[in-house]
């Protein structure tokens, strides 16, 4: 059963329409804390840090932050709006398979956080560029894990991370290079909701250990779907880190935020074809899971009416799969009714596009009095402000 927001958060919304344009993004405070402090709670000696790709909005991350957590980044954006936020360079993890040299000299400038090296090439950049970093040696487990193909990082067919058989020898040079190698690194893939595919991992890594020996940090990655409980598998991944003498670091990125947030779009149509439509403000530029995994994301009316009828709910977008939702059982809407996606709050508005012009939703924040903004909405001339309007020539 998807989590349901409450009440007043409902209303706060109807109030919201009123005052800001759609489609936009909607978050409820309380459910992140509430959802963050149960996994501080589940890993209470782990360092949690915060997979900022989720949702990245500078309010956020300031409020994260205050609660504990460190930040996950994956490019040089992301470890800059770290620090944007007010994390410090050991508070932050920089994952991601390619760190160009340019990347790596601007975090000697910038303050180096751990680096989360990918394979042997990324090793040698980084004893070349970054000698003075912090390590951990990604490795991965060759796991066939239940979730989408795109989220299965941890596959041996990926492009992430080093095999098992290859990992000691990699770790090795490593150290061999003179870096501080602190550790291990492993992330099975995103979405996951199968506790048999975390009890796969601690066997690989139980396996490895014995060819390991003692590391100082044993990192596990996220991809805790909404639906674990992280109390049934904290116990495992602090026995595994134990074996390692290690100190337990996770990623959660999804697990904090998605419950919490909301895309909301007006009707602006009725349409039928060989099937029947809603047609929204809001389509694939503005939520992408939809149509990239096949995502369902439960859907919940912002208007009241006597007759229901079946839709399928369809953007702007001039593409065929921008549907957002099929089959979807609602009160029939006037126009300019609105409807909420649920589970949006994590990887929706992070992948916004500028594909077809439309602006960038906007926002915002309700924190059980009032509605703090996040992000402005777009605006159009954004979408061209880096294109010459006369030509210019390199
Ligand atoms: N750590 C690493 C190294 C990762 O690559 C990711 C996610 C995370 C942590 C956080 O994973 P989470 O706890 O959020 O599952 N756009 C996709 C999700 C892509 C996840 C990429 N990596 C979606 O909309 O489902």
């Amino acid at each position: 059963m998807p989590y349901e927001p409450p009440e007043d958060f409902m209303r706060a919304l109807h109030d919201l329409l009123g005052r800001v344009p759609t489609p936009f993004y909607a978050y409820d405070l309380r459910r992140i804390e509430e959802r963050t402090r149960r996994y501080l709670e589940a890993f209470p000696t782990a360092r949690v840090f915060y997979a900022l790709k989720a949702n990245p909005r500078l309010r956020l991350l300031e409020r994260l932050r205050s609660q504990g957590l460190g930040a996950e980044a994956v490019s040089l954006g992301e470890v800059v709006r770290a620090y944007v936020a007010g994390f410090m360079p050991d508070e932050v993890v920089l994952n991601g398979p390619v760190k160009p040299p340019e990347v790596l000299g601007e975090l000697a400038r910038s303050g180096v956080p751990t680096l989360v090296a990918d394979s042997r090439a990324d090793l040698e950049r980084i004893a070349q560029r970054l000698p003075e970093a912090r390590v951990l040696l990604r490795l991965n487990p060759d796991l066939p894990v239940d979730t989408h193909p795109h989220l299965a990082t941890g596959r041996g067919d990926s492009q992430f991370g080093v095999l098992p058989e290859d990992w000691p020898d990699v770790f090795a040079r490593g150290r061999e290079l003179g870096l501080e190698m602190r550790g291990l690194h492993v992330h099975l893939g995103s979405n996951l909701h199968n506790p048999a595919d975390f009890a796969a991992r601690l066997e690989v890594l139980q396996r490895l250990r014995e060819r390991v020996g003692p590391l100082e940090v044993l990192d596990l990655g996220g991809g805790f779907g909404l639906d674990l409980d992280p109390r049934d598998l904290a116990p495992g991944m602090f026995a595994l880190a134990r074996a390692y003498g290690a100190e337990l670091w996770i990623e959660p990125g999804r697990a904090l935020v998605a419950d919490a947030g909301v895309l909301v779009a007006r009707v602006w149509a009725e349409k039928r074809t060989r099937r029947r439509y809603l047609l929204l403000d809001a389509g694939m530029t503005a939520f992408l899971r939809p149509l990239l995994y096949g995502a369902r994301h439960p859907v919940r009316p912002l208007y009241a009416s006597e007759r229901t009828a079946v839709y399928d709910l369809a953007g702007p977008a001039c593409e065929s799969g921008d549907v957002l939702a099929r089959d979807v059982e609602l009160p029939v809407p006037r126009e300019g009714d609105a409807v909420a996606f649920l589970e949006a709050g994590a990887y929706g508005e992070a992948m916004h596009l500028d594909y077809l012009d439309h602006p960038r939703p906007g926002a915002y924040a309700w924190d059980g009095a009032r509605w703090e903004v996040w992000r402005r909405p777009g605006r159009l001339p954004a979408l061209w402000e880096d294109e010459p309007d006369r030509a210019e020539y390199l």
